[in-house]
């Protein structure tokens, strides 16, 4: 029944990614987030959170970008079963007409907080994300001759995906040598500070007319080659190996996100806001890897030492030969067959334990 399902997924997929293309779903699609979904914003900027180099890109045409995977990211992937011809520019080098159909704002290291990621060096984070999103705006009403009607409308038929939270606790909560966050806060504690800053943040998005938004939630980034390879034997997780201190944290913040989805959609009219269920999502790739086509799912394919995961990919480095079996491209990030899996939940799927209250292409037509 499941592999039935898969297969059905599948087909569908396949059918809309080699289809004549028809008008975009929504006029624009705007991105917020971090490394994952990043296409390229730190290149200019002073920061190891860059993945402008050989190998990163290696399975893609336009080669290395600043995607921090092989080949395309979630946000590429759903760019194209939203319908667009082309991936979402960064925000960084966008051509200025390219600003109705939509810009990436988001940048690898960065987080809710406005310190967590400053260990790797300079980067956008979620508030000045945003704050480009107002610049961005302003542009577009400016175009529209100041017709703030006009603008709202073209807004509010948008979509927004906003990704953050996982720097947050992999480059904040849990780098206690840096960062002093897991002293002064329990994981609940530091869950919903993290959330009341994003709900303010999130409702400045929406007082700048956005309306159609998609919050993704953390990973099992206890599962990931960078914390299997630093993981103490007392943070082992009970049958798979990773780290359960980690997971429960991310777990607390999750629920925390999942009602405040909840309750912007009551409390702020005309709100259709999707949460996206990375965490659950992911737990089903690696019950059914195989059936996925996944053989390795607890190393990167490219990288350095236990799990390749205590350095992360490296310039010119040699990555793994077949990408499509590796659930991990580098010590943190999926590869392209594994975006392309998330990506696809997040369109398709009924389940609620992968989005909820709706998918992606229903917020489309939302
Ligand atoms: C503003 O745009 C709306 C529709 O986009 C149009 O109906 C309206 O006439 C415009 N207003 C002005 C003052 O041009
Ligand atoms: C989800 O439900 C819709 C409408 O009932 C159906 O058309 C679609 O095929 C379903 N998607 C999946 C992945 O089962």
């Amino acid at each position: 029944m499941r592999q039935l399902a898969k297969l059905v997924l599948l087909t569908i997929t396949s059918s809309v990614l080699t289809k004549a293309w028809s008008a975009p779903q929504v006029p624009g699609f705007f991105i917020f987030g971090d490394s994952l979904v990043d296409n390229g914003n730190n290149n200019g900027i002073l920061t190891l959170a860059r993945a402008n180099y050989y190998p990163y890109g290696i399975d893609f045409k336009q080669g290395s970008t600043g995607r921090f995977t092989n080949g395309l990211t979630t946000v590429d992937f759903l760019a194209r079963l939203l319908g667009f011809r082309h991936f979402i520019p960064p925000y960084a080098t966008a051509q200025r007409s390219e600003v109705l159909r939509g810009l990436n704002f988001a940048s690898g290291a960065s987080g809710i907080r406005e310190e967590t990621g400053n260990n790797l060096g300079q980067h956008y984070h979620f508030a000045e994300q945003v704050e480009h999103f107002g610049d961005a705006v302003r542009y577009i009403t400016r175009m529209f001759r100041g017709n703030t009607t006009r603008v709202h409308d073209h807004l509010r038929k948008c979509m927004y995906l906003v990704g953050m939270g996982s720097n947050d606790y992999l480059n904040n909560y849990f780098m206690p040598s840096m960062y002093p966050t897991s002293y002064d806060y329990s994981p609940k504690t530091y869950a919903s500070l993290l959330i009341q800053d994003y709900s303010r943040q999130l409702t400045q998005l929406y007082d700048l007319g956005a309306r159609k938004i998609a919050i993704v939630g953390i990973g099992q980034i206890g599962c990931i080659p960078y914390e299997l390879a630093r993981m103490d034997d007392d943070d082992r997780q009970g049958g798979r190996r990773c780290n359960g201190r980690i997971n429960k944290a991310i777990s607390m913040y999750n629920a925390c996100l999942y009602r405040m989805v909840r309750r912007f959609n009551r409390e702020l009219p005309g709100a259709k806001f999707v949460y996206v269920d990375t965490f659950k999502s992911s737990n089903d790739l690696v019950n059914n890897a195989a059936s996925y086509g996944f053989s390795v799912i607890d190393r990167g394919c490219c990288g350095v030492g236990r799990n390749n995961g205590q350095i992360t990919c490296l310039p010119l480095q040699q990555p793994c030969e077949d990408r499509t079996k590796y659930l991990f491209w580098d010590a943190f990030h999926p590869t392209e067959a594994a975006n392309l899996i998330y990506a696809r939940k997040a369109y398709y799927s009924n389940s609620s334990s992968d989005v909820y209250p709706m998918n992606l292409k229903q917020l489309a037509m939302a």
